[in-house]
C-alpha cells in the first residue's frame, strides 16, 4: 500500500507522542527497576547513622512511601525525636493474628575516609553494587517490604490476615527507646501480631540465611581485691594475680567453645562466647603507671554471649564458682544481662519444625521465589526481634541477600541491585503466604485425617 503524503505527515506527531510517552513512563514508572532502586538509595542517603540519626528526614521518606502505595499510617512518638512509624495493609479477616514486618530506621556510624564512596551517598557502580551504610543492615529490607506489597497490590492481591509493617528507632543502641518501648505498649498489644519478620544477615553462599532464636549478652566485669604491696614482693593472694587465675579459667571456657566450632559440633550462634574487652588495674600516674607497688584492686570485663539452648544456671554458677569465687577475694557484676528465657520461662526460640506453621510457610515461600534457604540458625547477636520473642512471639530473622560478603558494621558495605531486586520478590512470595494463610481448626485437621 502506498501512503499518501498527507498520511505520513498525519502519522509522525503521532508517533513522536508515542516515542517521547513511553520514555517518559520508562522514568516515572513506578514499577521498573530503575524506580525501584532509586527509592532504594533515596533511603540510603538519609544519614541515620547513631548518634545523631535524621530520623525526622527517614519518617517523612517512609510515610511518602506508604501514601503512593495508600498504607494506613501512624507515627508513634514514645520518645519525643525517636518516631516509630507503624504501616497497616487491612485483611478482610480482622480476626486472625497479623503479620509484622519489622525494620530499624538506624544504623551504625561509618568512617568516611575508610570508604572507597561516601557511606551516604548510596553509590551504584559499574557491577551493580550499591554502596552505602544500611545497604545491608538493615534498610534494604525496611524498603524491599514496601517494593513487595507495592508489586501485589498491583497484581490485585487482597491480604486476608492485616500485615504491618514497623519502622523503629534505635536498635543499634539497644532499642531501648523503639522495639522495646513499642512491644509494650497497648497499641501493639492492639496489632495481635501472629508473626514477626526481623533481619538476618547476608549469605556468602547461594543459601539464604533464617535465624530462629539469638544469643543474649550478658556483660560481666570481674573484680579481684588482695593485700597490696612493695613491688618486689613475692607473697600470695595480691589483687593480680587472684584475677589472673580467673582469666585462665575463661580463656580455657573460651577454647573448649571454639573448638567446638572448629570441630564444624556447633555453629557460631550455638556456643556461648566470652572475650574480654577490658583489663583495669594499677596506680596511674600522670605519665603511666606506679611500677614498684602491687595494687589493692583489679578489674576485667568480659562480652559473654548466651544462647537460648544453653543452661544460664549452670554458666551462672560457673562465673560465681571458678571465675569470680568469692574464695579467691573476688566479686561481680552484670552490666547487662539478657534473659534467655520468654516470659513463661521457656527458652527463647521460634520452631522450625511442623509445630509452627509460619516456618514451613516461609521455607515454602522462599523456594516458590527460587531461593534456597539453609539449615536454621542462632543470630550470634542481639535483635529488636529478643523483645518480641521474649513476649512468646514467633519470630524470624531474614534479610534476603545470598552471594554477598557480610559487611555490616563494616567498611564499604554494599548491595548488588540484583540481589536486592530478587530479594523483592521472595517477600512477595512471603508477604502473599502470610497473609493468606488459614489456620487450620481442630475440627478440620481431624476432617483432613479422615
Ligand atoms: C582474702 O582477703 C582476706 C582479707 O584481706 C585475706 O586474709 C585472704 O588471704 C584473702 N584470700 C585470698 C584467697 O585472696
Amino acid at each position: 500500500m502506498e501512503l499518501s503524503c498527507r498520511t505520513i505527515l498525519y502519522f509522525i506527531p503521532l508517533l513522536l507522542l508515542f516515542l517521547s510517552s513511553s520514555t517518559e513512563t520508562d522514568e516515572a514508572d513506578p514499577s521498573s527497576s530503575s524506580s525501584i532502586i532509586s527509592r532504594f538509595q533515596q533511603y540510603l542517603r538519609i544519614n541515620t547513622a547513631q548518634p545523631s540519626p535524621q530520623y525526622a528526614e527517614s519518617a517523612d521518606f517512609i510515610l511518602s512511601q506508604a501514601k503512593s502505595i495508600a498504607l494506613e499510617a501512624q507515627t508513634l512518638d514514645f520518645v519525643e525525636g525517636k518516631p516509630l512509624i507503624l504501616l497497616k495493609w487491612p485483611g478482610s479477616d480482622p480476626s486472625l493474628p497479623t503479620i509484622l514486618l519489622n525494620s530499624h530506621t538506624d544504623v551504625v556510624a561509618a568512617e568516611h575516609d575508610k570508604w572507597s564512596h561516601h557511606p551516604f551517598g548510596a553509590h551504584l557502580d559499574q557491577h551493580g553494587n550499591i554502596y552505602a551504610r544500611g545497604s545491608q543492615d538493615m534498610k534494604c529490607v525496611g524498603t524491599q517490604y514496601l517494593e513487595a506489597i507495592r508489586k501485589l497490590k498491583a497484581s490485585g492481591f487482597q491480604p486476608l490476615r492485616s500485615v504491618y509493617l514497623s519502622f523503629v528507632p534505635d536498635e543499634e543502641i539497644g532499642g531501648h527507646d523503639g522495639a522495646e518501648k513499642f512491644v509494650d505498649s497497648d497499641v501493639f498489644k492492639s496489632l495481635n501480631v501472629g508473626i514477626l519478620l526481623d533481619e538476618g544477615l547476608a549469605s556468602t553462599s547461594e543459601n539464604y540465611r533464617a535465624f530462629y532464636a539469638e544469643r543474649g549478652p550478658w556483660w560481666l566485669v570481674i573484680k579481684a581485691t588482695g593485700q597490696p604491696g612493695h613491688g618486689s614482693r613475692l607473697y600470695d593472694n595480691t589483687a593480680m594475680e587472684n584475677l589472673l587465675k580467673s582469666i585462665e579459667s575463661v580463656r580455657r571456657f573460651r577454647a573448649s567453645q571454639l573448638d567446638l566450632v572448629k570441630a564444624g559440633l556447633k555453629a557460631e550462634g550455638e556456643v556461648v562466647s566470652v572475650n574480654m574487652v577490658f583489663l583495669k588495674a594499677g596506680s596511674p600516674t600522670p605519665t603511666g603507671f606506679v611500677m614498684n607497688v602491687q595494687p589493692s584492686e583489679a578489674q576485667a570485663g568480659f562480652d559473654i554471649r548466651v544462647p537460648p539452648t544453653a543452661d544460664p544456671e549452670s554458666l551462672e554458677r560457673r562465673i560465681s564458682e571458678e571465675w569470680a569465687p568469692a574464695s579467691r577475694n573476688m566479686t561481680f557484676e552484670f552490666k547487662q544481662k539478657a534473659s534467655v528465657r520468654d516470659t513463661y520461662g521457656k527458652p527463647m526460640l521460634t520452631g522450625t519444625d511442623n509445630s509452627n506453621p509460619w516456618w514451613t510457610l516461609l521455607e515454602e515461600a522462599v523456594r516458590k521465589a527460587n531461593g534456597k534457604l539453609g539449615k536454621p540458625e542462632i543470630f550470634p547477636a542481639a535483635t529488636d526481634a529478643r523483645y518480641y520473642r521474649e513476649l512468646g512471639l514467633p519470630a524470624i530473622g531474614f534479610s534476603p541477600m545470598a552471594n554477598t560478603p557480610i559487611l555490616l558494621h563494616d567498611h564499604n558495605e554494599f548491595l548488588n541491585q540484583d540481589e536486592y531486586l530478587k530479594g523483592i520478590d521472595v517477600y512477595v512470595s512471603i508477604i502473599k503466604a502470610y497473609a493468606s494463610h488459614v489456620e487450620h481448626t481442630r475440627k478440620e485437621a481431624s476432617r483432613d485425617e479422615l
